[in-house]
């Protein structure tokens, strides 16, 4: 029997916080809204950038919520002890409110108060606190109010930038934070001292104090009022509360477990994982489509389908019974009824959308694994990225999840098979822009070559607002539909004809030009020191691409941000460029609506 279960925790936070004078708002959507440079909201400052920006929340300046959150990036990672990729993020935010003293005093309380919070013991915690640098001072203030609550000296750990300082992506608001640990409850006592590579001292509640906001050319800003962002991992607190020292092993897997009638204690450690795996990957699948993401082979259709036919394989090599993804998606709903309810509400969508992805991909999976035993076995053709290629083509098997059946059959798929890959990869995209729209074998949907176009388009659009009204112009969010684009930027005025008429014009002489666009891969920094502008509340990772419009006479570069693409090759094919409307989206910032013609 739970200790307490994950509708209590829930709600328990969230009243916490009531008290303490904070409005309760429910969960943004996992698709985040007029931002088309990330994929899934990652994280629960993610919908509340521009309060943490300076504007004004609805709510008011002290809000908590439950966010749902999508990280892909730890993927690898998904089916140990702590990873997920689906998790739900409690938060208590202060939008130039409380600062540091208030948060970490409530913190305290939640975690180790029996009746108003949680009645952790003191014993098992351990803080880490920012160790300061160029950037921002040692945060002794931090320290100092933990223990004049009582935590002693020597369990609290001062660590560098890497651990103890948040920020989404390269730019925007961050600040350093102060962690919160858990020794996980096996009967063994904490270690005296907060250690990072001890498994045991788990993560869980992160308070961050944003005192900057970071712009692209890496310079911090301090904001005008700070703010405080705290995030605790819902799962990974359930369980520690619990005594179970896997997130998989919490209430909400219970009954997910059961459909899946796999008894853990005769699995290997292998199966365990693969396991998890499944219900990882199909929970996450659930919540997506409920936010509307449908399969698809592209951008957040892509990360679905991914998710989907991975769990179909994993589960395929664990011999589940038939029906055992209905009955999966079924349980997955039932489970967060209460708390989502748009999960019932959605419901039929949902079985309709993953059990069409599952009849699409069983009609070629067991031929496509067939293959790939095949080409596995023959001495001579080991599997090639063009082999990898064929398999996504005529198959359906994402690129990742070949490369992850290749390494586990012992193989390497490095670099050269990930050049080959994208090479056979782009070659069938040419060839499928010279032909008509749906007639490509495997259905290899490419992005409308109109959206493309638009997209190029949108860089050149940014490049000349910086050019026109000056480095002040930093992009806030984009979104770009087959009929335009529509372009936030910061800037504190209503552009003037004039402006506006400077900006069509430079766009418009880039196409004439007809310059080139190449996009190269290559280390973050890199990327920062050759200027490339990130867009806002991207996570990049340390190998990022970038796109660069340059004229190659010259070599003059016109535009170069960060960017996943894709976008056309030469300027000269986006056409005739006009601004439609330019208007005010929020305090400070504008907004640009752009066609071409
Ligand atoms: N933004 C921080 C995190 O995601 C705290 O919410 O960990």
């Amino acid at each position: 029997m739970s200790k307490i279960s994950a509708n209590e925790l829930r709600s328990k936070y969230l009243n916490f916080f009531k008290s303490k004078g904070h409005t309760i708002i429910p969960s943004a959507s996992l698709v985040p809204e007029g931002d088309a440079s990330v994929l899934f909201t990652t994280a629960g400052m993610h919908p509340l950038v521009p309060y943490l920006l300076g504007q004004e929340h609805p709510g008011g300046k002290r809000v908590t919520n439950v966010q749902k959150c999508i990280r892909t990036g730890d993927i690898e990672e998904v089916g140990d002890n702590t990873h997920l990729t689906f998790f739900e993020m409690l938060g208590n935010w202060s939008f130039g409110d409380y600062f540091k003293e208030d948060a970490i005093k409530w913190s305290y309380e939640f975690l180790t108060n029996k009746e108003t919070g949680l009645g952790l013991p003191l014993e098992r915690l351990a803080i880490t606190c920012f160790a300061g640098d160029e950037d921002a001072p040692k945060d002794t203030e931090s320290a100092e109010i933990w223990k004049s609550l009582g935590v002693p000296e020597h369990r609290i750990s001062f660590l560098p930038k890497e651990k103890n300082w948040w920020i989404a992506g390269t730019t925007g608001p961050c600040g350093p934070d102060t962690e919160m640990h858990y020794w996980i409850d096996d009967g063994t006592p904490a270690s005296r001292e907060y250690d990072v590579n001890e498994p045991k001292w788990v993560e869980i509640w992160n308070d961050v104090f944003m005192q900057f906001e970071k712009m692209p050319d890496g310079k911090l800003v301090p904001l005008k009022k700070p703010n405080v962002d705290t995030g605790m991992g819902l799962d990974r607190v359930l369980a520690v509360l619990n005594g179970q020292s896997s997130v998989y092993d919490t209430e909400i897997f219970k009954g997910m477990w059961e459909v899946l009638a796999l008894s853990q204690d005769i699995m290997t450690n292998d199966e365990v994982k693969k396991a998890r795996i499944v219900l990882d990957h199909v929970r996450a699948g659930v919540f997506m489509v409920s936010d509307g993401v449908e399969p698809s082979n592209k951008d957040r259709g892509y990360v679905l389908r991914r998710l989907l036919r991975r769990a179909m394989v994993m589960a395929r090599m664990l011999n589940l019974k038939d029906k055992w993804l209905e009955a999966l998606v079924g349980k997955v709903i039932a489970e967060y009824a209460s708390a989502y309810g748009e999960l019932v509400e959605k419901s039929e969508q949902i079985f309709q959308v993953i059990l069409a992805e599952q009849k699409k991909f069983e009609a070629t999976l067991e031929k496509g694994l067939k293959q790939f035993e095949l080409r596995i076995k023959s001495q001579e053709s080991r599997i090639s990225g063009t082999d990898a290629f064929d398999l996504y083509q005529t198959y359906g098997f994402p690129k990742e999840l070949t490369k992850e059946l290749a390494v586990q059959a012992g193989q390497v798929f490095d670099a050269v098979k990930e050049r080959e890959y994208e090479e056979e990869f782009k070659k069938h995209q040419e060839l499928s822009r010279t032909a008509s729209a749906g007639q490509f074998k495997g259905g290899l949907a490419s992005h409308s070559e109109k959206i493309v176009r638009l997209h190029t388009a949108t860089h050149l659009m940014n490049a000349a607002l910086r050019q026109v009204l000056g480095e002040n112009v930093w992009q806030k969010g984009s979104n770009i539909t087959e009929e335009r684009t529509r372009f936030d930027f910061t800037h504190g005025q209503k552009m003037t004809p004039e402006e506006i008429a400077a900006v069509e014009a430079l766009v418009n002489d880039w196409v004439a030009r007809d310059l080139q666009v190449k996009k190269e891969t290559m280390s973050l920094e890199e990327a920062r020191n050759l200027g490339a502008i990130g867009v806002f509340g991207e996570k990049y990772a340390d190998t990022v691409s970038i796109y660069t419009v340059y004229d190659p006479n010259t070599n003059e570069v016109v535009s170069r941000e960060f960017c996943g693409g894709p976008h056309v090759e030469h300027t000269g094919v986006i056409g005739q460029f006009k601004v439609q409307k330019e208007e005010a989206s929020s305090a400070g910032v504008r907004r640009i609506k752009a066609v071409i013609e």
